[in-house]
């Protein structure tokens, strides 16, 4: 509820009365006994409004109460997998969790020198990066205010700047005509500088003075003028370009005042070029700067976890096939190596993707099938090439950042990570849809000479001359995933089914939030089946 639609209080002396009533339950209840009246005053959010903080089950829980930590079975080791285990390891709970795959760690994969993988289409790859050399070719940034970030912090895994946009990276839009490639900070200087032009010249001839006043006009053309560079009134608030721009040589000792790039291409060339489709990227709640990345690679996560779980409760290459409700427990099949195994337990958490809890036989209802059915799986690929030397850095002046493009590699990374090192790994593709299965068709041979082809366009032919190496990761081609994230179905009747058990089976992972494609939505999923378990196990 807004504050606009809360009562008001007409009585003489409203704000002294409810500071001291509101002093008087602070001082008797603590601070969530006034947060609580201020709420239920509409002075502060309510629980309603605001979700309750995160608890972890602590064994304390079970003090007096004869009760103790459940037998749980946690299907699948990615983020949500691990944070189950390990947010119910506090209270004591004993916890398995079953793997296919060879790691724990689900989407979250560091690919090293000696990294093997064999994808659905029997091609295995084995990774011949050099030491220190790491490729994230699943999540690689975290915004300040994911939970993700507090894990790092709890489990001990350091973090650093992942640099998520770079004056100094690159715009190519070959669609265009852009016959090279062009810095950030030149193309936002001519777009926000003609823009401003625009701007500036229709408030100045009034066409805005219906929505504006007097001085809203003088205000919104000061801003202009600092915004996009431009001139005055009297140059017509023309913009010319500005050392905005950057320099084709930069200033120097003494007299030396550089060489600016000069004059912008005229306003129609620039709008035309359609750089301007990539600003608003950095301006995302979930992707502006500050960014970070853990030390060393993004599984660190993942180790971390394993460890505090206990690697003796994660049964690795074990891969599910039945699940079975029966009442006051739960039996979960799983083939291990050449092994047919089963495991009981108390309680049940399912954290495979939702389309291939689809597939696994389970006696949870057809209407459960149904709802697992109704998240479609987005492709996603990545590839990592390791070069002999850092040409973006010595050569370019490229220090981390992305460069976009409009070609079917869509994003270039460039690392936040070994910075003056000998040798270094650019990302020479992170696509999703259509230009994902395109690459995803190929042979690993295939993506890098398609990914080396298009990317010579940008940084010319050392692209492909530097290159050592490279290693490619298709998600929708990868065994126990079959896809990089999934849309899920936010309020529908199968999406709110998910939310509650079947019977003693839960289900957690990035696709029952609203931040799927982050592990922030993994662990926040995991959280609140471990809040519901906890409870019920607590009241039971
Ligand atoms: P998963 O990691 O999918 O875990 C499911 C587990 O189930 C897997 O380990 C799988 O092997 C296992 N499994 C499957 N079938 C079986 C079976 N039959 N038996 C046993 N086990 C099985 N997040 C970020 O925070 N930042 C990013 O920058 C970011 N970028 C991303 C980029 C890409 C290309 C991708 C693919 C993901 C990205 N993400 C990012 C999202 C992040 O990876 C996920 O949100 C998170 O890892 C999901 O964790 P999960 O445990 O829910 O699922
Ligand atoms: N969350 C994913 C990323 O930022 C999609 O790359």
């Amino acid at each position: 509820m807004s504050h606009h639609t809360q009562p008001v209080n007409h009585s003489a002396r409203p704000a002294l009365d409810r500071r001291g009533f509101l002093r008087a339950v602070g001082a008797s209840g603590g601070a969530g006994a006034m947060l609580a009246t201020m709420g239920a005053l509409g002075l502060a959010p309510t629980a309603a409004s605001a979700a309750p903080a995160f608890r972890a089950p602590a064994r304390s829980d079970f003090t007096l109460s004869g009760r103790s930590g459940a037998r749980v079975v946690i299907l699948g080791g990615g983020v949500a997998g691990l944070a189950t285990a390990y947010e119910l390891g506090k209270a004591g709970y004993d916890c398995t969790i079953l793997e296919a795959r060879a790691v724990a760690g689900g989407r979250n994969l560091t690919i090293r020198g000696g990294s093997v993988e064999t994808d659905l289409d029997g091609r295995t790859q084995k990774a011949k990066f050099s030491d220190g050399t790491y490729f994230n070719a699943g999540p690689g940034r975290l915004a300040q205010w994911m939970v993700t970030l507090d894990y790092c912090r709890e489990l001990g895994v350091p973090i650093e700047v992942f640099t998520n946009a770079n004056a100094d990276a690159r715009i190519y839009n070959e669609s265009t005509g852009m016959t090279s490639a062009q810095r950030y900070r030149t193309a936002r200087a001519d777009v926000y500088g003609y823009v401003s032009e625009l701007l500036a010249k229709a408030t100045d001839q009034g066409a805005l003075d219906a929505r504006l006043t007097a001085e809203d006009k003088q205000r919104l053309l000061s801003f202009l003028q600092s915004f996009g560079a431009i001139g005055g009134r009297t140059n017509g608030w023309a913009y010319t370009g500005t050392n905005r721009r950057g320099y084709a040589a930069y200033p120097g000792a003494g007299n030396d005042a550089g060489t600016p790039l000069g004059a912008p291409p005229p306003l129609s060339d620039v709008f035309a070029s359609n750089v301007g489709r990539y600003f608003s990227f950095e301006l995302g709640y979930d992707q502006a700067m500050l960014m970070f990345q853990p030390v060393d690679g993004m599984d660190a996560i993942p180790r971390a976890l394993t460890r505090a779980v206990g690697g003796h409760r994660v049964r690795l290459g074990a891969e599910v096939t039945g699940v079975t409700n029966l009442g006051g427990e739960v039996e979960v099949t799983y083939r291990q190596g050449r092994h047919e195994r089963s495991i009981r337990a108390d309680y049940c958490v399912a954290t495979l993707p939702p389309q291939l809890m689809a597939r696994v036989p389970h006696n949870l209802g057809t209407n459960v099938t149904a709802a697992l059915s109704g998240f479609p799986a987005t492709a996603s690929g990545k590839i990592g090439l390791e070069y002999r030397s850092r040409w973006w850095e010595t050569d370019e002046r490229i220090y981390g950042g992305i460069t976009e493009t409009d070609l079917d590699l869509a994003h270039i990374w460039y690392p936040s990570y070994g910075f003056h090192g000998r040798r270094g790994l650019i990302v020479g593709y992170y696509n999703t849809g259509a230009n994902a299965r395109t690459y995803s068709a190929l042979t690993p041979a295939g993506r890098e000479a398609r990914a080396v082809a298009q990317g010579v366009k940008i940084h010319g032919e050392k692209y492909r001359t530097e290159l050592a190496t490279s290693f490619s990761h298709a998600w929708d081609r990868t065994r126990y995933l079959e896809g990089a994230w999934t849309s899920p179905p936010h309020g529908t009747a199968g999406y709110n089914l998910l939310l509650q058990p079947a019977g003693r089976v839960y289900f957690a992972g990035d696709w029952l939030s609203h931040e799927t494609a982050w592990q922030h939505g993994a662990f926040v999923s995991a959280r609140s089946v471990v809040t519901a378990l906890h409870q019920r196990v607590m009241s039971s």
